[in-house]
């Protein structure tokens, strides 16, 4: 990819102001190695562009699978801290939005969205401008893979009245409470971050826009692309009533 055709939107606070915590908070160790496990095993020794591909968490170790990756973010500072790891050169990132992306270097044998970043888009007409976007940017037999939450499923869990521990990589502790709006259709998490080290305290918001599998898959028509399959998490168990979380593989319409 080259020069953003179009303006990247503002980063959402956490991927501007503690991009260098990102890992640390959010690294999601123990999915990581699934997640890039199914994306390897899916993109063969073909080219992938991750859409915000942040700090590289999944670009990372898919490129060193032999995956040409490369990736969108609309934050620099994710991406810097990204270039700035071992192996980060090898992965080319443009600044901009991921919904409208400069469409040069396309087509990539795999598009794909992971730690549930599509709900971060506001709006409907944003999400399936992204599935537009995947469609352009994957050639005839790519694939477009994307995970996200249930929200039938997540609407409905019992909230932990002193909210849910997030596991981080070290000291710190993440405490996450999550509001729904269901008129709306978005929840807002709310992360309290008390660092181990005895700073000071960070609170910080992010709101999602959740869309149910249905209306995802009617998105993915629309774009012309069709569900190939679709499982229960990344390491590949069978997608079933109760699940709370997807991971989708879309193709273009047969
Ligand atoms: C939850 S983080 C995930 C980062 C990385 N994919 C991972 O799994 O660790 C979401 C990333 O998407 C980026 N992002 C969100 N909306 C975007 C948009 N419309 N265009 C470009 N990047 C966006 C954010 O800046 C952030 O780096």
């Amino acid at each position: 990819m080259s020069a953003p055709a179009t303006r990247p939107p503002t980063a959402a606070p956490y991927a501007r102001h503690f991009a260098d915590r990102y890992d640390t908070w959010f690294g999601k160790p123990s999915v990581t190695s699934d997640t890039v496990a199914l994306l390897a095993r899916l993109a063969g020794s073909g080219s992938a562009l991750e859409l915000g591909v942040g700090t590289g968490r999944v670009a990372l170790p898919l490129s060193r699978c032999g995956v040409r990756v490369e990736g969108i973010d609309a934050s620099p500072e994710m991406a810097a801290l990204l270039a700035a790891k071992p192996g980060g050169d090898r992965i080319p990132v443009t600044i901009a939005d991921f919904t409208r992306p400069p469409l040069t270097g396309h087509p990539y044998d795999l598009v794909y969205l992971v730690a549930g970043t599509l709900f971060e888009l506001d709006t409907q007409a944003d999400q399936l401008r992204c599935f537009h976007a995947a469609a352009q940017l994957t050639g005839e037999h790519g694939l477009f893979v994307l995970d996200a939450f249930v929200p039938e499923v997540l609407v409905a869990a019992p909230q932990e009245p002193d909210g849910q521990v997030i596991p981080t990589a070290d000291g710190d502790r993440v405490v996450l409470r999550r509001s729904f709006d269901r008129a709306a259709q978005r929840y807002h998490s709310h992360y309290r971050i008390t660092p181990g080290d005895g700073s000071r305290t960070v609170d910080l918001d992010v709101t999602f826009r959740y869309a149910g599998t249905g209306e995802l898959d009617l998105m993915a028509h629309q774009a012309g692309l069709e569900l190939r399959e679709r499982y229960g998490s990344w390491s590949g168990t069978p997608f079933t009533d109760g699940c709370a979380y997807h991971v989708s593989v879309y193709r273009h319409t047969r």
